[in-house]
């Protein structure tokens, strides 16, 4: 069974109580909380403060998705924060393999998230500590792109590789998804479906959930 985990990023931050409350009371399955730096993405969103907030009320697991450079300065504060699980970008970081123990060590589990032009076998020695291999299927930075087809052999990669390496790593799945394109990411091997605008866009978010929870996978 595959996991749904909406994107507060899509949210009205006007009305945060709401869009916690609606996930908590909704089939979802995680919280994803998009962290932008301004830097390693051209985007700004939010930080240690705000997910400390969310983590305060929310009910199910919080899947930090950190678009920084050098995440290996924040791991200890954003696990403070109430991270459950924290990804870092192989792009932004000269110390990939340091950076997983780090987030281990902070009680977290650890996830590394790759660029559409990334390919898949810069993990291939580090995949067995992984927990989570985030595929980016749009270019991150910014919610309501579309989504890049290119994507979908490179999920099969990914999973060849958690094969052959025995990995308990799940292939999560972030940008552009919705239910129009959930059943393929699912088939080439996704388990985790992160989506933003497709359910904060919607005209009833909790049955958009639901609805991704329902799709049919491998
Ligand atoms: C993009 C973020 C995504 C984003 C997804 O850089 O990592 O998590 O919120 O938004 P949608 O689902 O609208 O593409
Ligand atoms: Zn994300």
């Amino acid at each position: 069974m595959h996991l749904v985990a909406p994107s507060l990023l899509a949210a009205d931050f006007r009305r945060l109580d709401q869009a916690i409350a609606l996930i908590n009371d909704s089939e979802a399955d995680w919280f994803h909380l998009d962290v932008m730096d301004g830097n390693f993405v051209p985007n700004i969103s939010f930080g240690q403060f705000i997910i400390e907030q969310v983590a305060r009320d929310a009910k199910k697991y919080c899947d930090v998705h950190l678009m920084i450079e050098q995440p290996e300065r924040y791991i200890e504060s954003f696990a403070k924060a109430g991270a459950q699980g924290i990804t870092v970008h192989a792009e932004a970081t000269k110390h990939l393999h340091r950076v997983v123990q780090q987030i281990k060590e902070a009680g977290c589990k650890a996830g590394v998230a790759l660029n559409p032009h990334t390919p898949v076998n810069v993990l291939e020695n580090l995949i067995e500590d992984l927990d989570l291999v985030l595929i980016m299927t749009v270019n991150p930075g910014f919610g309501g792109q579309k989504f890049i087809y290119q994507s979908i052999p490179k999920i099969r990669q990914a999973q060849e590789l958690i094969t052959i390496h025995n990995s308990p790593a799940l292939i999560e799945v972030d940008g552009g998804i919705g239910l129009h394109n959930a059943q393929k990411v699912l088939e080439a091997g996704a388990r985790v479906l992160v989506a933003g605008s497709s359910v904060f866009g919607a005209k009833d978010p909790a049955e958009t959930i639901r609805q991704l929870k329902g799709i049919a996978g491998n």
